[in-house]
């Protein structure tokens, strides 16, 4: 997979705002919408900051912008300080202009026996929309993209899963303990976030940097999940000093 090394990570938040600007300014002079696809957690919060600095001082226009965001634990009541509702409205919804009804984010209070027809749903929307033209990714330490654990197949679609022990172990801070992080979780599969038609996976830290090793130099496997981007001829790995630490 193609890697960009950023000494900060404020330059790399800068870089793909930047990108993501790019893409919303290119689609509202063709006047049709710019189909984003959104992680949470930890590495995305800088872009999210850079595009509401832009929304403020350069008037970024998101009148135009459809999102899908990768994920949601279930159950999970949208309202909950721990839902990635809560997530994305505090860290970027709340302070640009996303219609309200341009915004997807997997709900983690359906019932068990109305999850599948959701997630059929969630897919179905994505391809209404003509697919997403912009994905951007995390890694977790157990290679996941989204929640696709490992085991997670090439061609899986957007369904309920099991979360890895070390997933759930990197939650427990935000969680106020391991026993309080929920056991699953609803994610668009490696084959929904394989169909965009760009990929940015974004890596920060020491801590990432054996998986970072793993998923872009390393064999394509289902134990890693960000492994199988490496078949995908638009994407690229966005890293800083840290994560690059173990790549050749
Ligand atoms: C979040 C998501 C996850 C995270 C990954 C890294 O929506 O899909 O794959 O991107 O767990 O999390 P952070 O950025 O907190 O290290």
């Amino acid at each position: 997979i193609p890697t960009l090394i950023f000494e900060t990570s404020s330059e790399l938040a800068k870089h793909v705002a930047n990108i993501v600007a790019d893409l919303i300014r290119s689609k509202i002079k063709e006047d049709v919408p710019a189909i984003l696809g959104l992680p949470t957690g930890s590495t995305p919060l800088g872009v999210y900051r850079e595009l509401i600095r832009m929304h403020r001082e350069e008037q970024l226009d998101f009148s135009n912008v459809v999102t899908f965001n990768l994920d949601e634990y279930w159950p999970m009541d949208p309202d909950s300080i721990h839902s990635y509702h809560t997530f994305m409205r505090e860290n970027f919804f709340d302070h640009v202009n996303v219609k309200p009804e341009n915004i997807h984010i997997p709900r983690g209070d359906i019932a068990a026996d109305d999850v599948d027809t959701f997630c059929e749903e969630y897919e179905r929307t994505i391809e209404k929309f003509g697919g997403l033209d912009l994905q951007l990714l995390g890694i977790g330490r157990s290679g996941h993209i989204g929640f696709n654990e490992p085991g997670s197949a090439r061609n899986s679609l957007t369904r309920l899963v099991n979360l890895d022990p070390v997933t759930r172990r990197d939650a427990a801070s935000g969680f106020f303990g391991e026993d309080n992080v929920p056991h699953h979780a609803i994610t668009m599969g490696v084959g929904s976030i394989l169909s965009a038609k760009k990929i940015i996976i974004m890596a920060l830290g020491e801590h990432k940097a054996p998986v970072v090793k793993r998923a872009a130099e390393q064999e394509v496997t289902d134990e890693v999940s960000a492994s199988f981007l490496q078949t995908h001829t638009q994407s690229q790995f966005v890293v800083d000093h840290a994560a690059a630490a173990e790549l050749t």
